[in-house]
C-alpha cells in the first residue's frame, strides 16, 4: 500500500510486516524517515534529529543554521558534492567539470503493477501485488534529474528500488557512480552486519560482525558478482537469530561487479548505498539520455533470519525467475563432468546414460568437451559445432539415442568465452577483451568475448540457436569459467571505456533473453565454476544455477546452508558425486549425498558404471524419494534447523507444505560421539495445536516446536535421516 500525505509532503509505503517512510521537508530535500517493523500512519520525522555539525557544507539558503547540513540528515539518495561526507549514491561529473548535485523534489507518480528496467532484470507482478511510487528528483541549475523506483509487493513483505538518472541539462555529463538506492538509518540500534564470504569450490561462507565506524565495504571488481562476496547481506540486532529478532537484507539482482558500502557514521547513524562498483564504472550521459542502475530487493523480518530468507525464497521463486520450467517440474539429470572431465566417447556417454535410465534418471547432459577442438582447457572454446571424433554420430542422431531410451537431452555451453586456439579467434582476434597493443590477460588458458559490442552478441545468438535448433535439447547449461580483468573494447574512445564492464553486463542480458525467449521449451541453468555467478539477476533468466563445483557432502551442508539465505532450493544445483569426493577425497556414505544433494536441484554427477548393485538400488531409492517429496522440496516453505557453524554434531533443515500438514525433516549427523546424548531437533511453522504423526507416534505441534524431535546418536560420521511428519 502506499499512502501519500500531499499537505505534510509524505510518501508511506506499506506491506504486511513493513512500514517505509520518506519526507520532503521545508527545503524540498527529500528526507528518509523510517524503515521497519509495521507502524500506523504517522509522520516520522519527528525522530530525525537535527543536530550540531557547524563544520559540514550545506546549501547557501541555510546560512546560520548550524544543525542543517546533508551530511547528519538521513536521506533518500545522497550525492557528492553537496556537503554531505558519507558515501554518496551519485557522483556526477557536469559538463563544466564540477561535481554539484543539489537534488530537490520535484514530483511524484504512483504506477499500477511494476514497470521492467530496460535491459536488466528486474521481478515482475501484476498490479494486484505490486504497487510502485515513482519519486523524481530534480537539480534545477544543471537539469539532472534522478527518479527513484519504490516497487510495494504488500503480501510479500518485499520493496524492491532502483533508480533512473536523466540529463536534462544541454550538454554531455559523466557518472563516477550511480547507485541503485540508499537507506539511511537514523534510529539506529547497534546493528551486526551478516555478510556471505567465499572462494571457488567454497561459496557463500557467512560471516557475521558487529557493525562498525566508518565504512564496511564488501564488493566484486571482477566483472561477475563473484564467490569472493555476495550481492546479499543483512544487517541485525544484536539479538536477532533465526527465528527471533529484526533483520534487513538487501539483494541486488545484478550479476556483474557491484558494491554494498554500509557506513556507521559520526552520529552512529548508519547508511546503505548498493549498486554497480564504481571503480570499474563511468558512464558517459549525453543530453536527454538517462542511465538505469539495478534493482535491490529489500525485506525485514521482526521474527528472525529464517523469515527473512522465506520472504527472499517466495518473491525470487514466483516474481523473478520466469518460463517453463520455474514453477514446473524439472528432470532429475545426470552430467557426465565429473565422470570422465573432457575424456569421453560417445560410446562412453551412451553406456552412463543408458545405465542412468534403468535407474529412473531423467536427463542426460554433456558438459565441456563436445565441441571444436576440445580435449583440454586449452583450445576449442567458441567453436560451437559437434565434435565428430568423440561424437562420429552427430549432435542430432546422438540426442537422438539418447531420447530413445527415454531420456531428455541437455547440453553445456561457455558463450561468453574464446579459446586463442580456435577457430572464432583465428577469424576475430579483435572480439576479444583486452587492449590493443597488449597481449591480454588469460584465465584457464582462455579470453572472455567482448559482450559489450552488438555484433559479437548477434554472432553468439546465431551460432548458438543453430545449435539449439539442430538437436531435441531440453536443458542449457550456461557456464563462464574465468574472471574480467582489465577490459577494454575497440569500439569504444578513450574516454569512454568506462563503460564496458556493465555494457559487457547488458550484452550478456541481452544474449540470455533472446535465447531464452526464443527456446522457451528448454531448461536453462547457469554456472560460473560453480557459483561465481549465483546471483538473483542470473535468476530472472535460468531458474536455477550450479551452486558450486565443490560437490562434497559435508562441504555442501556450509555452502548450501549460506546459499538459503537468499535463495530458494528449486534454483539451487545440487548434484550426488563419487566418493571418495573427487574436490576434497572425503569419503561419505552415498545416502548422505543424496539427502544433501535433494536440498537442491536434484541429479547426479557420476559413472553409474562404476557403480556396484547395491549402489545403483540406493540410487533408485533416492530417485524415488526426490519424485515422491517434490512438490514438498521445491515449493514448500525451507526452514534452518541447526546452525552449521555453532555445532560439529548435525546439521538439520525442514521443508514445509503451504496448508503446514506435511513436512519432511532432513538430519546429517555429522561427526558421531561416542554414548552422546540424543539431539533434539526443533521444528518450525507448525500448528502448534495440531497433532502429527513421527515415525508413528504422535506428537502435538507445540511439542514438536518447543521440544523437537529426539534423534538419537547413530554410528558413524556423515550418516543421515529423512523424517516424515504428517498432520494426524
Ligand atoms: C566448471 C563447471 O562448474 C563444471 O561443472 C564443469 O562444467 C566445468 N566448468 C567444465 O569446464
Amino acid at each position: 500500500m502506499i499512502l501519500t500525505d500531499l499537505d505534510k509532503k509524505l510518501f508511506t509505503l506499506h506491506t504486511k510486516n513493513i512500514t517505509y517512510q520518506m519526507k520532503v521537508d521545508e527545503y524540498g530535500f527529500l528526507l528518509h524517515t523510517y524503515y521497519g517493523e509495521r507502524i500506523d500512519d504517522e509522520d516520522m520525522s519527528k525522530f530525525i534529529q537535527y543536530l550540531w555539525r557547524g563544520f559540514s557544507g550545506h546549501p547557501y539558503e541555510m546560512n546560520g543554521r548550524f544543525d542543517w547540513s546533508l551530511d547528519t540528515l538521513p536521506q533518500e539518495y545522497s550525492t557528492y558534492g553537496s556537503g554531505d561526507y558519507r558515501s554518496p549514491s551519485l557522483h556526477v561529473i557536469n559538463t563544466d567539470g564540477s561535481s554539484d548535485c543539489d537534488l530537490r523534489y520535484n514530483g511524484y507518480e504512483i504506477i499500477d503493477g511494476k514497470p521492467g528496467i530496460k535491459g536488466l532484470p528486474a521481478t515482475y507482478g501484476s498490479s494486484d501485488e505490486v504497487q510502485t511510487l515513482k519519486v523524481e528528483l530534480l537539480d534545477k541549475i544543471s537539469g539532472i534529474g534522478v527518479d527513484l523506483y519504490y516497487s510495494v509487493f504488500e503480501e510479500k513483505d518485499i520493496i524492491t528500488r532502483s533508480a533512473v538518472i536523466k540529463n536534462g541539462g544541454k550538454g554531455r555529463v559523466w557518472l563516477e557512480r550511480a547507485m541503485s538506492m540508499c537507506v539511511d538509518y537514523n534510529i539506529v540500534p547497534d546493528f551486526d552486519i551478516v555478510t556471505f564470504y567465499g572462494r571457488q569450490l567454497g561459496e557463500k561462507f557467512v560471516e557475521r560482525t558487529s557493525l562498525r565506524h566508518g565504512k564496511t565495504v564488501m564488493d566484486s571488481l571482477r566483472g561477475s558478482s563473484s564467490s569472493q562476496q555476495t550481492p546479499f547481506f543483512i544487517l541485525c540486532d544484536k539479538s536477532t537469530g533465526e527465528t527471533q529478532g529484526n533483520c534487513y537484507a538487501f539483494c541486488l539482482v545484478y550479476s556483474g561487479s557491484f558494491m554494498t558500502e554500509v557506513e556507521k557514521d559520526q552520529g552512529d547513524q548508519v547508511r546503505v548505498n548498493m549498486g554497480i562498483q564504481p571503480e570499474s564504472f563511468r558512464w558517459e550521459l549525453n543530453a536527454g539520455d538517462e542511465f538505469c542502475t539495478p534493482e535491490v530487493i529489500m525485506s525485514f523480518s521482526r521474527e528472525g533470519f529464517g523469515q527473512l530468507s522465506r520472504n527472499y525464497h517466495n518473491i525470487i521463486h514466483h516474481n523473478l525467475t520466469r518460463g517453463k520450467y520455474h514453477l514446473s517440474r524439472r528432470p532429475i539429470l545426470i552430467n557426465n563432468w565429473e565422470a570422465t572431465y573432457f575424456n569421453f566417447t560417445e560410446e562412453k556417454l551412451l553406456k552412463i546414460a543408458e545405465d542412468a535410465s534403468k535407474l529412473g534418471i531423467e536427463m542426460m547432459v554433456m558438459d565441456d568437451g563436445w565441441f571444436g577442438k576440445r580435449d583440454d582447457a586449452t583450445s576449442g572454446l567458441g567453436d560451437w559445432f559437434v565434435n565428430t571424433k568423440k561424437l562420429p554420430s552427430g549432435l542430432t542422431k546422438f540426442c537422438q539415442k539418447i531420447n530413445d531410451m527415454g531420456m531428455k537431452f541437455g547440453l553445456w555451453f561457455e558463450p561468453e568465452m574464446i579459446s586463442e586456439d580456435s577457430d572464432l579467434f583465428r577469424a576475430h582476434p579483435d572480439w576479444v577483451l583486452r587492449t590493443a597493443g597488449r597481449d591480454g590477460m588469460l584465465g584457464r588458458c582462455q579470453f572472455v568475448i567482448d559482450m559489450s559490442r552488438g555484433d559479437v552478441v548477434d554472432y553468439l545468438y546465431n551460432s548458438i540457436s543453430s545449435v539449439l535448433s539442430s538437436a531435441n535439447i531440453e536443458y542449457f547449461k550456461w557456464d563462464a569459467n574465468r574472471q574480467i580483468a582489465n577490459a577494454w573494447t575497440a569500439l569504444l574512445p578513450a574516454e569512454r571505456q568506462g563503460e564496458v564492464m556493465h555494457r559487457y553486463v547488458l550484452g550478456l542480458y541481452d544474449l540470455l533473453e533472446r535465447l531464452t525467449s526464443s527456446f522457451p521449451n528448454i531448461l536453462f541453468e547457469t554456472c560460473s565454476g560453480g557459483g561465481n555467478r549465483f546471483d538473483a539477476g542470473m535468476l530472472y533468466y535460468a531458474p536455477q544455477t550450479w551452486a558450486s563445483d565443490n560437490s562434497d557432502a559435508f562441504a555442501r551442508l556450509f555452502i548450501q546452508y549460506g546459499t538459503s539465505f537468499m535463495f530458494p532450493v528449486s534454483t539451487m544445483g545440487a548434484h550426488v558425486s563419487v566418493s571418495p569426493n573427487e574436490q576434497v577425497g572425503r569419503i561419505t556414505p552415498l545416502k548422505t549425498r543424496g539427502v544433501v544433494a535433494m536440498a537442491g536441484t536434484f541429479g547426479y554427477e557420476l559413472d553409474t558404471n562404476l557403480m556396484t548393485d547395491e549402489e545403483k538400488e540406493i540410487v533408485k531409492e533416492q530417485v524415488e524419494t526426490y519424485k515422491k517429496y517434490y512438490d514438498l522440496i521445491n515449493y514448500g516453505d525451507y526452514y534452518r534447523l541447526s546452525d552449521p557453524y555453532k555445532t560439529d554434531r548435525y546439521v538439520a533443515w525442514m521443508f514445509l507444505s503451504e496448508d503446514k500438514s506435511k513436512a519432511l525433516v532432513n538430519y546429517v549427523q555429522v561427526r558421531a560421539y561416542s554414548n552422546a546424548p540424543a539431539i533434539y531437533v526443533r521444528l518450525q511453522g507448525l500448528k502448534e495445536n495440531s497433532t502429527y504423526v513421527v515415525n508413528g507416534a504422535e506428537y502435538s505441534g507445540k511439542s514438536l516446536m518447543t521440544c523437537g524431535i529426539p534423534v538419537s546418536s547413530m554410528m558413524g560420521d556423515m550418516v543421515s535421516l529423512q523424517i516424515e511428519v504428517n498432520e494426524k
